[in-house]
């Protein structure tokens, strides 16, 4: 023991452990401790590389995907054949799911539940480590989404900044409950996701006030909530590309919010620098972003330029040294020096996937129309149709992010794989009708189609995105039904038989035409292995939906950016929504929060009473209909008279109650002055104003109270 380096010590403080190993490193350890890159090939398609050699000096390897006893044997060469032993650190894409994949987290968020989606973490970085030895998840993408046209707004929570956090944090818990040698990465640090025009990897101007009201809460409770790396984004923010801002890199993020483990750049982003207008000088691209607080760089090797830079004197080492220290606390935190291997596979927290699946994806499915009380469709169906190309297509389910999932249907099933299941003995005419895109299809087809619809006594229109329409680098401008899809509705509409859409999608799409041309619409997004199972469930009336959309619908493109937490006009015509254009009905098709169920749900009695450190609200919530369901109560503040004028609404809680019809109960909040009512002006600092506030549950009901 006398001989054993004080590092490899467990005992001792991370601190210790960390001051110790430093002072034993070369130049040139340090320097790779600062790079991660895949062994073989990368497992992100956006990022297509291949790396034959392994260093086993590396700090970090990413999107490996060759299974445990290869992440291992790679581990014993780091461990047992280099100088000092140091682990690598092994980071993977595990968004949704590994193989096994759960609604997309832009779903997860409608069901308003951290509970759902630590959930569905948890058990998906069990999966990965199992699977292939994952430390690090890159996940949470905790950016507060606001344009539909980007079509990265499927890997997060929404539109709300108090939604996104809460979920943010769930999501962080997740990756830790699953195992304590495991972190969350947030990403992407900060402002990508307003990128211009919704163009993915386009420069973003945000101003500061924006900043803290809005995009940089979600990640301060990410850092409170534990998340020991954070992924620094590809943007250019207000000029300055986010890999080099040191205002957000080293002020806000060490300075104010004192986050102690490590920045990685995002894939490429240092060596980006150049198309950014930066420098096309690797050293000096390196430089730049290590000095402004960057500590790692993913893929680009421009941080190998560093030890030349240190050796001949053009950068400090102490620079180096404060990024590797870094980088060996989250390694001696998450206990890699004592548990380098995966040994032996983690339990799942949930002991059956596929209910976890199903659950989740009858918790995460949104009715947007219910005409006619169409759905839950009546017992005792005989001819049945199923249209369209989403009815036989495993991608809508999997989506644009599931790397490994997306090459087998292992686990999923499709409508048309499940749909006798739910429908005993009934006779099923399905046909494709059209595909996706404009050049897949033809009229002939689409008549042949509704030929075999007009039979039927309900038609289920099975719409969307294909799962590869969303994601990275899948920005649309158009925000329709993609291809022929329109056309195949509205000829079958004529057919005047009980028309259901079922839809799946990425991101929130136009809607007018398609609410226009059917009795039903239920939103399913991209709902995981158990989706196609659970819309039957959901449109047989097994289950009662009760998802509550996160991201606001727009009607058309030129609306954007409808999101419902704007500030008010000027000239306020309505109570929620201004007169906005002379062409075009006020407001999004379908905001933020709107949800219907096979109930109906009826909102009394807010009242709002001074407690101890603050207020407490509630509201009596009936359920009117007859059938049980399950009601989010969303609760919004207004501040009419704000010294910064404040957003009309903006969410301070949520609550949730399920009830059989006839009941009632009472759905509580507590309004804590400082968390609640205080907002940041732009330099971060909150002011709490007395005056006159407003409370409104779901928009069903209000309250005013004073401060
Ligand atoms: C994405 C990141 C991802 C990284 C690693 C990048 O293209 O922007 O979100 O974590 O690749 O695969």
């Amino acid at each position: 023991m006398k001989d054993t380096p004080r590092y490899k010590n467990p005992a001792l403080p991370v601190q210790e452990r960390v001051n110790d190993l430093l002072a034993r490193m070369t130049l040139h350890e340090k320097v790779m401790q600062l790079n991660q890159r895949p062994i073989g090939e990368d497992s992100n398609p956006n990022n297509a590389s291949t790396w034959t050699e392994f260093d086993p000096l590396l700090g970090s390897v990413l999107s490996f995907f060759g299974g445990v006893d290869a992440r291992n044997a790679y581990q014993r060469v780091a461990m047992e054949q280099t100088r000092l032993g140091i682990p690598i650190i092994w980071g993977f894409d595990v968004i949704y799911g590994y193989k096994h994949i759960f609604p997309i987290p832009l779903a997860q968020a409608s069901a308003f539940s951290p509970k759902l989606v630590q959930d569905i973490v948890a058990n998906s970085a069990v999966e990965a480590r199992n699977e292939t030895g994952v430390d690090l998840v890159f996940a949470p993408m905790c950016e507060v989404c606001r344009d539909p046209r980007w079509g990265r707004v499927m890997e997060s929570y929404g539109e709300d900044t108090w939604l996104v956090s809460k979920l943010t944090e769930a999501s962080v818990r997740g990756v830790a409950q699953a195992s304590p040698n495991m972190s969350a990465c947030l990403k992407h640090f900060c402002g990508y996701s307003a990128s211009m025009g919704g163009r993915d990897y386009h420069a973003t101007e945000i101003p500061d006030l924006a900043m803290r009201e809005t995009y940089l809460p979600p990640f301060e409770a990410g850092v409170k909530a534990g998340a020991k790396v954070i992924m620094s984004s590809f943007n250019t923010l207000n000029g300055i590309p986010a890999v080099r801002h040191r205002g957000l890199l080293n002020d806000i993020l060490r300075g104010e919010w004192h986050f102690p483990g490590f920045v990685v750049a995002d894939c490429l982003a240092v060596a980006q620098l150049q198309d950014q207008g930066f420098t096309a000088d690797a050293e000096k691209q390196a430089t730049a972003a290590l000095s402004a607080g960057n500590d790692m760089d993913m893929v680009s090797l421009v941080y190998l330029a560093l030890e030349k830079a240190v050796q001949e004197g053009r950068i400090q080492e102490a620079l180096l040294d404060t990024a590797v220290a870094h980088v060996l606390t989250v390694k001696f935190e998450l206990g890699l020096f004592e548990h380098p291997y995966i040994e032996e596979p983690l339990p799942f927290p949930a002991p059956d996937l596929a209910k976890l699946a199903m659950d989740s994806a009858l918790k995460t499915a949104v009715l947007l129309e219910n005409r006619h009380e169409t759905l839950p469709v009546p017992p005792g169906l005989r001819k049945i149709a199923l249209v369209g190309p989403a009815a036989a297509d495993c991608s809508v389910y999997i989506g644009g992010w599931a790397v490994v999932a997306k090459a087998t249907r292992e686990y999923t099933t499709t409508l048309r794989d499940e749909i006798s299941t739910y429908f005993p003995g009934a006779d099923i005419a399905y046909s494709r009708g059209c595909g996706f895109l404009a050049e897949d299809g033809d009229d002939e087809a689409i008549a042949a189609a509704v030929q075999a619809a007009a039979k039927s006594e309900v038609i289920f229109a099975a719409l969307g995105e294909r799962g590869n329409m969303s994601g990275e680098y899948r920005s649309r401008a158009n925000l329709g039904l993609p291809g022929r899809q329109l056309k195949l509705l509205e000829a079958l509409r004529k057919t005047g038989k009980p028309l259901v859409v079922l839809l799946f999608t990425g991101r929130p799409l136009c809607l007018q035409e398609v609410a226009d041309n059917c009795d039903a619409l239920l939103l399913l997004w991209e709902n995981g292995f158990r989706g196609a199972a659970a819309a039957w469930e959901l449109v047989t009336g097994k289950a009662t939906p009760s998802g509550k959309l996160p991201m606001s619908f727009p009607r058309v493109v030129g609306q954007i950016p409808c999101h419902y937490n704007q500030r008010p006009s000027c000239r306020s015509l309505k109570e929620n929504f201004q007169a906005e254009y002379i062409d075009l009905e006020e407001g999004p098709q379908y905001p933020f929060g709107h949800g219907l169920s096979y109930t109906a749900f009826g909102y009394d009695d807010l009242h709002i009473a001074k407690t101890g450190d603050g207020f407490r609200a509630e509201v009596t919530v009936t359920n009117t209909g007859k059938r049980p369901g399950q009601e989010t109560v969303i609760w919004y503040l207004g501040d009419p008279e704000a010294d910064i004028v404040q957003p009309q609404w903006k969410v301070i809680g949520a609550g949730q109650v399920a009830l059989a019809p006839g009941e009632k109960q009472t759905v509580g909040l507590d309004i804590l002055p400082d968390r609640d009512l205080a907002y940041p002006d732009a330099t971060g600092r909150r002011q709490l104003e007395p005056g006159r506030f407003i409370l409104n549950a779901s928009r069903r009901c209000q309250a005013e109270f004073w401060l």
